[in-house]
C-alpha cells in the first residue's frame, strides 16, 4: 500500500510539473494520477474482475497495477488530454481489449494505445521504439487484442465529447522473456537477463534510489563451446578494454534512459555482493545491460528507496552536467 501511496504522489507530482505543457500539446502525450493494487495469481480468476468507473477530474492521471475493466464517459465538450499508466509485475506483459469505443473523430477525439509509457515528450523503452508501439484511434474499436512488450503500458484519451467513451479490460499475463522492466515502487531485488540475445535490457525504477550489484555475471558465460569461468570481480571501463558486454548504472531525468547518466559501468563475474550500495539522487534509477549476443548475461541489483539526508553525499545527482 506504501508503495501505491508514493505512485500517486509521483504521479500527481508530475502532474503539477507538467500540466504547463498541456494546452500546446498534440495529442499522443499526457499526464495523470491514481491507484493500485496486484494480487490476482496465475489460476484461473472465478471472482468477478474489478470493475471501474475512470473520475475524469481526479484520474485524469491514472497510474493501475490493477487488472479488470476500466469504463470512461466525458463528463463535457473539453478537449483535455488523459492516460491511464497501467504496470504490472516484472514478468508479467499488459494486454488490454476494448470492449465498447463511442468517441467521435470531430474535434480531435482520440485514444490510444501505447505499448510503453509516454511523460513529458519521453518515451519508454526509448531504444527499442518504433511505429508500431502507437495504436491511434476514433470510431472504431481496436477488433485485437493489445499486448504489450514489456510491464508497462499506457492507454491515452481525448474525448471532446460529452457522455461519449470507452471500456477497456485490463490483465496481465505472463512474459517469459522480460528485457526492459519498470519497476513500480522503490525496493527490490531484481535480476536482468538478455536470454543469450543481442540488444539492450533496462530497469528503471521511477525513484531516487540506492542500488547494490548482488551479482554479476556480463562478458563472461560464452553461448557456444565451453570456457572455465573465472571470477573476475567486477570490471570496470569494459569498453574501453574492448569488452562488448556492460552494465551502465546510473539514473536519467525522465523516462529515456537512452539519455542516462552513467555512474558506474562494470562487466565480468562477481558473486560477492558489493560492499557499498550507489547513491543514485535522480529522478528515475536506471541499470541497463549491454548485450553482443555472444555471452548469456545477468545482473542482479537490490535497490531501495534513497533517504532524504543522503541527497547531499549522493554518488551522483542528476541534471547538473548541462547546467
Ligand atoms: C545498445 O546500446 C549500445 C550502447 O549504448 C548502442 O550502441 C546500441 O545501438 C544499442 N542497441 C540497440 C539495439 O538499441
Amino acid at each position: 500500500m506504501k508503495v501505491f501511496l508514493y505512485m500517486v504522489a509521483v504521479a500527481l507530482a508530475w502532474d503539477a510539473i507538467h500540466c504547463f505543457y498541456m494546452p500546446n500539446k498534440e495529442f499522443g502525450h499526457v499526464r495523470s494520477s491514481a491507484p493500485a493494487q496486484s494480487w490476482f495469481p496465475r489460476v484461473r480468476r472465478l471472482s468477478r474482475p474489478a470493475h471501474r468507473v475512470i473520475d475524469p477530474t481526479e484520474d485524469c492521471f491514472l497510474v493501475t497495477s490493477e487488472e479488470g475493466e476500466l469504463f470512461f464517459k466525458s463528463p463535457s465538450d473539453e478537449p483535455s488530454v488523459c492516460g491511464i499508466y497501467m504496470i504490472a509485475e516484472p514478468d508479467k506483459r499488459i494486454e488490454v481489449i476494448f470492449n465498447y469505443l463511442d468517441v467521435p473523430c470531430e474535434d480531435g477525439g482520440l485514444v490510444a494505445w501505447v505499448d510503453g509509457w509516454e511523460l513529458n515528450g519521453q518515451v519508454w523503452p526509448a531504444d527499442t521504439w518504433d511505429d508500431d508501439r502507437v495504436v491511434e484511434t476514433c470510431d472504431q474499436r481496436p477488433q485485437r487484442k493489445l499486448v504489450s512488450r514489456q510491464n508497462a503500458a499506457l492507454v491515452q484519451y481525448r474525448v471532446p465529447a460529452q457522455g461519449k467513451g470507452f471500456a477497456v479490460t485490463v490483465r496481465h499475463i505472463r512474459n517469459a522473456r522480460p528485457c526492459n522492466v519498470m519497476v513500480f515502487g522503490s525496493e527490490g531485488v531484481y535480476t536482468l537477463r538478455n536470454h543469450g540475445e543481442t540488444g539492450n535490457c533496462s530497469l528503471l525504477t521511477i525513484s531516487p534510489s540506492t542500488m547494490r550489484v548482488l551479482d554479476l555475471n556480463v562478458g563472461q558465460t560464452i553461448k557456444k563451446g565451453h570456457m572455465l569461468e573465472l571470477e573476475t570481480g567486477p570490471i570496470h571501463h569494459c569498453t574501453k578494454r574492448g569488452l562488448a558486454d556492460y552494465v551502465d548504472i546510473g539514473g536519467a531525468s525522465g523516462l529515456d534512459h537512452t539519455k542516462m547518466e552513467v555512474l558506474d559501468s562494470v562487466c565480468g563475474l562477481d558473486s560477492n555482493e558489493a560492499r557499498r550500495a550507489a547513491l543514485i539522487a535522480c529522478e528515475d534509477t536506471v541499470v541497463r545491460l549491454v548485450s553482443s549476443g555472444q555471452y548469456y548475461n545477468s545482473v542482479t541489483v537490490a535497490f531501495a528507496p534513497l533517504p532524504a539526508e543522503d541527497i547531499e553525499r549522493a554518488d551522483l545527482l542528476c541534471g547538473f552536467n548541462d547546467m
